[in-house]
């Protein structure tokens, strides 16, 4: 999805080693719809060619202030007036602190001081480097003027130092500027999350589980923060990482999903129940695995009812938050998910058909209506974080509309 369509982002390249991640970093900008300007000092240079930079972003690089025709064609002033965003990365100590004293002695400096545009560091450097008290005072001086700081990582170095000082990787940055650029319609409300499946211990080494992924909770939660929410995702186990700035709570089984939900429900503003969870688990955990013998052809697991969390989250009398559920239907879905919208009380439900091939279950895309008392909205298939956006904006007009009298 174009969530970059027409942005125009000006890279700042700086000479660590670092710069060799940028033409990834620009290739997935490009994708979203951004236009890329890479400016390079002349130690970046050193590190990625011009000509592969103007390859992957489709313009000539800038690289001089002393350029008579790259100033004809765009003048660094326009070029700093140009930008709706300013994008250093990697930004060496040298240019953190060039930039800290106010210099403009190179191109790149020369536009950060001649923008009013925003400005974001993504700070790349040894470990040692990044914890001298001169960077630390450097970058400290950037965030106090209102420049975004993005990173460092943490780990291993290209010089083989273990510390902070890694540029975060492309598409973290990715991330960042579509979160920078998406309309915070959710500020100031809290929203809790669930996602991926859960697992129902049978004895010490096995379980019950399903197919879930959890890659539309986790893009649900994404692009919440997105859009400014304050996000808890709980999580059952999958294989994803947290999106920046949510806060994940880890679990395996539906009653721990269930507690853990509880604990959180009153203190958010709006409950998404994207997991699977599982409707059964096994009676009882068997305290050692349970043995293969000659005998037993056959094994029989007694399986007793999950309590329904979104049900009971709905049913709440107070501090109740706005409750949205999903439902993966195989046949019947417009019937079967208003079913479960009354009767589990929700305030809207998201059902997908999950006997499509290439939607649902596992895929990065989806398609989806939404359900809620008064109406209803198809939504045409689209990748998971597409859609989350959608369904968020619809979660958030029906909650702000006035209370039925
Ligand atoms: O499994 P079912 O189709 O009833 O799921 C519909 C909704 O109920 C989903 O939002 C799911 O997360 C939620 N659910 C739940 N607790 C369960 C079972 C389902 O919260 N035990």
């Amino acid at each position: 999805m174009q969530t970059l369509a027409g942005k125009k982002i000006l890279l700042g390249i700086s000479g660590g080693i670092a710069a060799y991640k940028c033409a990834e970093l620009t290739r997935r900008l490009i994708e979203r719809g951004a236009q890329v300007q890479v400016v390079m000092t002349k130690a970046a240079k050193e590190f990625i060619t011009p000509l592969t930079m103007q390859a992957v972003s489709g313009r000539p690089v800038s690289d001089s202030l002393l350029d008579p025709a790259a100033e004809a064609s765009m003048g660094h002033i326009e070029l700093a007036k140009w930008a709706d965003l300013v994008l250093l990365a990697p930004a060496t100590a040298d240019l953190i602190a060039r930039m800290s004293a106010g210099m403009g002695n190179d191109l790149l400096t020369t536009l950060v001081l001649a923008t009013d545009s925003p400005v974001a560091v993504s700070p790349a450097m040894n470990q040692q480097m990044y914890r001298n008290v001169a960077t630390q005072e450097n970058i400290a001086t950037l965030a106090r003027r209102g420049m975004h700081i993005w990173g460092p990582a943490a780990g291993e170095q290209a010089c083989g130092d273990i510390g902070p000082g890694r540029m975060l990787e492309p598409m973290q940055l990715v991330n960042l500027c579509e979160q920078f650029f998406q309309p915070k319609v959710l500020n100031g409300r809290s929203i809790l999350i669930t996602a991926g499946p859960t697992r129902e211990a049978i004895d010490p080494v096995r379980y019950i589980t399903n197919h879930s992924s959890g890659k539309m909770g986790y893009a649900l939660a994404n692009a919440a923060a997105q859009m400014g929410a304050s996000v808890t995702l709980i999580s059952g186990p999958v294989n994803l990482s947290a999106p920046a700035g949510v806060k994940r709570i880890n679990v395996d089984s539906a009653q721990e999903m269930h507690d853990a939900v509880i604990a959180h429900a009153a203190s958010h503003d709006a409950f998404i129940s994207c997991a699977a969870v599982a409707d059964y688990r096994p009676e009882e955990i068997a305290s050692q695995k349970l043995k293969k013998t000659a005998s037993n052809d056959h094994m029989t697991i007694k399986m007793v009812k999950n309590p329904d969390i979104v049900a009971t989250v709905a049913a709440m009398t107070q501090q109740r938050p706005f409750t949205v559920g999903f439902a993966a239907e195989t046949n019947d879905v417009e019937t079967y998910a208003r079913g479960k919208l009354v009767r589990k009380n929700l305030d809207m439900i998201c059902a997908n058909d999950v006997s499509v091939e290439g939607q649902g279950f596992n895929s990065s895309d989806n398609a989806i209506t939404l359900f809620w008392p008064q109406g209803e909205l198809a939504l045409a298939l689209a990748s998971k974080e597409a859609l989350s956006i959608s369904i968020l904006e619809k979660m958030h007009e029906l909650m702000s509309l006035p209370p039925e009298a």
